[in-house]
């Protein structure tokens, strides 16, 4: 009886992986180690002490997933694995439709193929595009404004369909905030491509040296000090919260969306003087033009997660940061160790 992590050695994923695992699941990894590296993978194995089967597959491949639920009892998937970055989805659109959504059919069409109705999606707060009130409830009207948002819409949408034709399919959509931070052991954590595009990677490089100052991106938005609002949650939080919406739909059918984030929001301007508590000095930054497509204020109404799934975010942003400056100054340079040729199955 195994788990199915698709994008197990991502940011979130691995993070989930060791919630999973301490929490007694047999889980299965399949990873392209596109926007990963195995070494996250084994990372997970020396924090929990377990071991585990992981796939060196590419949703796009039919086959090779139908060979994942031959050879393993899969009788639920949490699925992480899609491409992620906003900006680049702007100038790849076609790159991010085909792998986000043609992977998540190929996935769901072996899922239906051998019975397995238990799905919980990786989704986003950005479905909800720009509202003109905070907090965002799960009720709003979506409207994506990015080819990576849309590709997180359609695939809401499309699984809205599947349950609609098929009742056994038991469905969590988990829209996620801000995720931020890294397990308090400073051995995984997240792990951008290139130069960050995301706040929190971008802050710790630059306080770490790696990068010269931080760009604010905006400085007249109408929030307290001027500076964009958003709820950062940390990964952690953020993982457990894929056991809890796990139990939920192991024990039901129907598909529902859930606000993973805190309630509670915050500034660039208090971002950064947050990790300057943290790592006592002071961080450089600048600030310039907003960055096109950037809403001013966004932050979860967290209720329907709180009530349903009995699930709170619990850390707050002293520990946001602490863990995520822990993980940058223990790796520099993330997990380093480029990615080898590996064979399809391993055995951690
Ligand atoms: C946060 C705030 C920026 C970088 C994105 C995706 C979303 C989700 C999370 C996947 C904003 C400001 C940022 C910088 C800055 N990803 N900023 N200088 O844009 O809220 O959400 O990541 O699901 O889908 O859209 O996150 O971290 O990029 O920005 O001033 O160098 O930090 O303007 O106010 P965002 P972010």
């Amino acid at each position: 009886m195994s788990i199915l992590v698709t994008g197990g050695a991502g940011y979130i994923g691995s993070h989930t992986c060791i919630e999973l695992l301490n929490a007694g699941h047999e889980i299965v990894v399949l990873d392209n180690f596109l926007n990963s590296k195995p070494e996250s993978l084994k990372r997970i194995s020396e924090i929990t002490g377990k071991n585990f089967k992981f796939y060196d597959v590419d949703l796009l491949d039919y086959s090779a997933i139908e060979s994942v639920f031959l050879e393993n009892g899969i009788v639920a998937v949490i699925h992480f694995a899609g491409l992620k970055a906003v900006g680049e989805s702007v100038s790849m659109p076609l790159r991010y439709y085909n792998n986000n959504i043609v992977g998540t059919l190929n996935l769901c069409r072996v899922m239906e193929k051998y019975g397995v109705y238990n799905l919980v999606f990786s989704s986003s707060a950005t479905v909800y595009g720009f509202q003109e009130q905070v907090p965002l409830s799960e009720d709003l009207p979506l409207q994506a404004t990015n080819p990576y948002g849309r590709t997180k819409l359609m695939i809401e949408e499309i699984l809205q369909d599947l349950y609609a034709s098929n009742q056994n399919w038991s469905i969590a959509l988990l829209r996620y905030f801000n995720p931020v931070g890294a397990h308090c052991s400073g051995q995984i954590g997240e792990d951008p491509n290139g130069i960050p595009n995301n706040l929190v990677p971008y802050i710790t490089q630059v306080a770490v040296g790696t990068l010269p100052e931080l760009k604010v991106f905006g400085g007249d938005y109408q929030t307290h000090d001027g500076t964009g609002v958003r709820d950062y949650i940390h990964v952690v939080d953020l993982a457990e919260g894929h056991l809890k919406a796990l139990v939920n739909v192991m024990g039901n059918s129907g598909i529902k969306a859930y606000n993973l984030g805190t309630g509670i929001g915050y500034s660039v301007l208090d971002m950064i003087r947050a990790f300057e508590q943290v790592i006592g000095r002071p961080i450089p930054y600048r600030i310039v033009n907003r960055r096109p497509g950037d809403v001013s204020i966004s932050f979860a109404d967290a209720s329907k997660a709180n009530e349903e799934l009995n699930w709170n975010a619990n850390k707050g942003l002293d520990e946001m940061c602490r863990d995520s400056w822990r993980w940058q100054v223990n790796y520099p340079n993330g997990f380093e160790k480029e990615y080898e040729k590996i064979s399809a199955v391993n055995q951690l």
